[in-house]
């Protein structure tokens, strides 16, 4: 594949580091490969960072950030309009780089373009209203009141599944209200991020406000990251696993942290759903990305009344789902992005099956090979199965019987995770029994899609810290000053 062929603007694709606003070799001279899933094959040679890069993005974010945070609110917001526009006039480009380095169809990648840009263009506007209060004095001589200020320079780390979405939902919010950032972003997608680097670059965003750092090697970059002081807030997406080391490092230097982590969601179908509302959401949530995003559904619990005519509706349609390059028209799932992922939904079917699980339709390697797995039903799900606890990250829905509304909640709280919740019902009062005792950071009824700049994103318990996106995404990044004037 000859990515620079496909896109219109080849200069998009970059393949150094973007520090200081300059795209700049490894030091060391040294590249990784970024492959295609799909084939393998070597599609970009991108600088491979180590520790000492680290330090010097973050030198130039630590120089950058006051001037930065000193210019008004609304130059801010124009600089990143201008980036927003780039990046929709751009929009294809930037799907088709993100499709070739991630396999996910195309037209879901350009879906993913405008998700991402609308954060961008969302925390434009939110930066303006940023505000401190003044307060109520409890002295007759003196006034109290508080400031918002921007936390300084901040570090992300940035997941392969959203290659560019879980940038721009950090990286805008922090930038906008005046911070300045080094970025990490997953070994297996660094166009993506370079790719926005280029175009916030073309925008007008000051050299040293965002550095993007590729490397092989996260555990050493991650490591400078939470140690510097000069660093004073880290924000994550990815595994739980990961982000308890970084809580843990991060503890020296005593930074603000915001935590995207592992999902285990629940998706209940009750007797009293509509059932073609049920099986359209339980497809666009589960089968999302091939399975791979941390709010998919990963437990289908489906009450005893309707579960048979759910199980057969719900198999009809993912039958019918086409495998392939996302490239390939009506093409809805794409590869597993690699082997070890691969890996882990094969051994959760296996197990499924030992345990007495039954494939409706799926269930195996797909025929084109390499990371493609067939989209797969599976219905006799038990708790001791592996994926009632685990996340299986493919596109796999287990589908389990329950009786009552207590015991699904039961079932759906049973995890110590606590990302989304999906529940399907017609009860209006359902809809607020239900939603109301999920221990979760997004409950969503009758439906399977939800994600938007407006809503806060985040979860509770193992699932994270914090929420991004929304009117809350910016106090992610400030802190509350208390200012006192006396001798009035
Ligand atoms: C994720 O999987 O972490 C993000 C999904 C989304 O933003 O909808």
């Amino acid at each position: 594949m000859d990515l620079h062929s496909l896109v219109k603007d080849s200069s998009l694709i970059q393949s150094g580091a973007y520090i200081n606003g300059a795209f700049v070799s490894a030091k060391s001279g040294a590249t990784f490969d970024v492959t295609n899933p799909v084939t393998n094959e070597v599609i970009a040679k991108v600088a491979d960072c180590d520790a000492s890069m680290m330090e010097d993005a973050i030198s130039a974010a630590h120089a950058a950030q006051p001037a930065w945070a000193a210019k008004t609110a609304k130059e801010r917001a124009n600089i990143l309009k201008k980036w927003y526009d780039l990046c929709m006039e751009n929009a294809d480009d930037l799907a088709i780089i993100l499709t070739a380095e991630m396999g996910k169809p195309l037209a879901e990648a350009k879906g993913e373009i405008g998700y991402g840009s609308s954060f961008i263009e969302w925390f434009a506007e939110q930066a303006k209203r940023v505000s401190g209060d003044v307060l109520e004095s409890p002295f007759a001589d003196k006034k109290f009141m508080t400031l918002r200020q921007p936390v300084g320079v901040f570090a992300a780390i940035t997941p392969w599944n959203f290659p560019n979405a879980m940038i721009t939902r950090k990286v805008a919010p922090g930038i906008a209200v005046g911070c300045a950032c080094v970025l990490k972003p997953a070994e297996q997608t660094p166009l993506s991020a370079l790719a926005l680097a280029e175009l916030a670059h073309r925008a007008g965003i000051p050299a040293g406000i965002i550095n993007i750092i590729p490397g092989m090697d996260a555990p050493a970059l991650g490591d400078v990251m939470c140690r510097d002081e000069r660093v004073r807030k880290i924000t994550f997406t990815g595994s739980t696993e990961v982000g308890r080391i970084l809580m843990r490092q991060s503890a020296d230097t005593i930074k603000k942290i915001s935590l995207e982590l592992g999902g285990n969601a629940p998706l209940i179908v009750f007797d009293d759903a509509d059932l073609d509302v049920a099986v359209e959401g339980a497809i666009a949530s589960k089968y999302r990305n091939a399975g791979q995003t941390c709010v998919c559904a990963n437990r289908v619990f489906v009450q005893a009344g309707i579960y048979d005519k759910f199980a057969a509706a719900l198999t009809e349609k993912v039958a019918a789902m086409k495998v392939g390059d996302g490239f390939d028209n009506d093409v809805v799932q794409g590869p597993i992005i690699d082997q070890q992922g691969f890996e882990k939904v094969e051994r959760h079917v296996a197990d499924a099956v030992a345990k007495g699980g039954t494939i409706l339709t799926g269930g195996k390697a797909h025929e084109m090979g390499g990371t493609f797995y067939e989209p797969t039903v599976i219905t006799g799900a038990q708790k001791e199965m592996q994926l009632y606890s685990e996340e299986t990250f493919g596109p796999v829905a287990a589908l389990f019987k329950f009786d009552t509304e207590e015991e699904a909640i039961t079932l759906a709280n049973d995890t110590i995770f606590g990302l989304a919740a999906y529940y399907f019902t017609k009860d209006v009062g359902r809809v607020f029994r239900v939603g109301e005792a999920l221990e979760y950071g997004m409950a969503i009824a009758n439906t399977g899609a939800y994600s938007s700049e407006i809503g806060p994103f985040g979860g509770v318990k193992a699932s994270g810290l914090g929420r991004e996106g929304s009117i809350y995404g910016v106090d992610e990044f400030l802190e509350i000053k208390l200012m006192v004037v006396g001798g009035i």
